[in-house]
């Protein structure tokens, strides 16, 4: 049998908002693990618990044809599964979850973002709280498999894959599943080839600040078309566009985004690397680290409010997490012995942050200088973002 990861705090995070809300979306990639962890909700839900999958055939067509007979008057726990597939159901969820006498909550699971799909936002609006389905998260997999999560990704079958072997063989289908019928599946019309090379090329600017003419050059195409293949992919959840924060400093600003493959697995498949060996010595391994340490902090401390900070003469910071009214900062350092930089002190003062955290794979969590501390990644989920009293 395989193994199972469980996932406790994920679905503590959705059972409490199905309590406080008559529906909750649950959204993230492909194959992270939404329907499973739907099924395992609904298993030991207590009550009734119906589950309607839109990719079959008839549960879509029975749900477009009656939505409102099917979903009126259930009971218990309603999930409907890839929900993106049928746009039109949110209308007739709005006055099923308005409904005095409703007695049913409703789970909706989706793999394209909101945005990708028209005309939702407004019809739940107020009605709906979203939680982020990620990937597998350090506290998950716990402390000593770190290099295995970096290295293999947060997808649980290819953290789980018995070799360097089997682990290719499930990027290389997932990402040819996830070119050639999802991005069609939302209503996409991009040639799987074109978008198969911008996402092989992104590995190669992998954090790096957007430069969509670069990019249309190199594929041949137009900037529009570039930031088009942008937005679908960011749709999907495979990539993570992090906006600059424009604090009001009279400085010269960098005032592109940021764009990183959300999964290190799927970066380092596009690069070709297959073990932490072949990484370590690779041009990418500190974007690669910087990466995948954002993507857990953003996993620990939710993604919204999230920036990078840059000036035009180089001072940076890796991630600005904005929360209870206060600045922090995060740098992300792949190295055994991290120290303050210029730029720390600059960005520090810059951004008024109330405390900076160098992220680095060590064991040690120690101070650096005043307001600013060497953290490992495996205490991420344990770093407090409120001002002590
Ligand atoms: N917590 C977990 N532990 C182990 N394997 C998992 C876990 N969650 C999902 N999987 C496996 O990963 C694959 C994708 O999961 P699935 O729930 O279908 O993802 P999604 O619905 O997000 O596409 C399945 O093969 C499933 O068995
Ligand atoms: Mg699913």
């Amino acid at each position: 049998m395989q193994q199972s990861i469980p996932r406790p705090a994920l679905a503590f995070q959705v059972t409490h908002s199905l309590a406080e809300s008559p529906a909750v979306a649950l959204l993230g990639a492909r194959q992270v693990g939404k329907t499973t962890l739907a099924r395992q909700i609904a298993a030991s839900w207590s009550g009734p618990a119906t589950i309607f999958d839109l990719e079959v055939a008839t549960d879509r067509e029975a749900l477009s044809r009656t939505p409102a007979r099917l979903l009126g008057r259930r009971e218990g726990l309603v999930v409907i599964d890839e929900v993106q597939r049928l746009p039109q159901l949110f209308e007739a969820l709005r006055p099923v979850c308005d409904d005095p006498d409703r007695r049913a909550v409703f789970l909706l699971l989706g793999s394209a973002s909101w945005d990708l799909v028209k005309g939702v936002s407004e019809s739940l609006a107020g009605r709906i709280l979203f939680v982020d389905a990620n990937g597998l998260s350090l506290a998950e997999v716990a402390a000593p498999s770190l290099d295995r999560l970096w290295m293999r990704g947060g997808f649980p079958r290819a953290y789980l894959a018995p070799s360097a072997v089997v682990w290719s063989r499930w990027m290389e289908s997932f990402s040819r599943t996830f070119l050639e019928r999802d991005i069609a599946g939302l209503g996409s019309s991009v040639s799987p080839a074109a978008l198969a090379r911008f996402w092989r090329m992104l590995a190669h600017v992998h954090g790096q600040t957007w430069n969509a003419s670069r990019l249309a050059r190199s594929m041949d195409a137009d900037a529009r078309t570039v930031n088009r293949y942008r937005d679908l992919l960011e749709g999907a959840f495979m990539i993570r566009v992090l906006r600059p924060w424009f604090a009001n400093l009279g400085k010269r600003l960098v005032k592109s985004p940021k764009v990183y493959l959300r999964d290190s697995g799927i970066l380092h498949f596009l690069l070709g690397l297959e073990d932490s060996h072949e990484l370590a010595v690779h041009p990418s391994y500190g974007a690669s680290w910087e990466g995948f340490a954002l993507e857990q902090t953003l996993i620990a401390h939710g993604q919204r409010d999230a920036y990078f900070y840059g000036t035009q003469r180089g001072a940076e910071l890796d991630l600005l997490l904005l929360r209870h009214g206060r600045c922090w900062g995060f740098e992300f350092k792949c190295t055994e012995a991290p120290r303050t930089t210029k730029s720390m002190r600059i960005v520090t003062k810059d951004l008024e942050l109330e405390h900076l955290w160098v992220v680095y794979p060590g064991e040690r969590e120690f101070p650096l200088a005043e307001g600013i501390t060497a953290l490992p990644l495996t205490q991420i989920e344990h770093v407090e973002l409120r001002a002590q009293a």
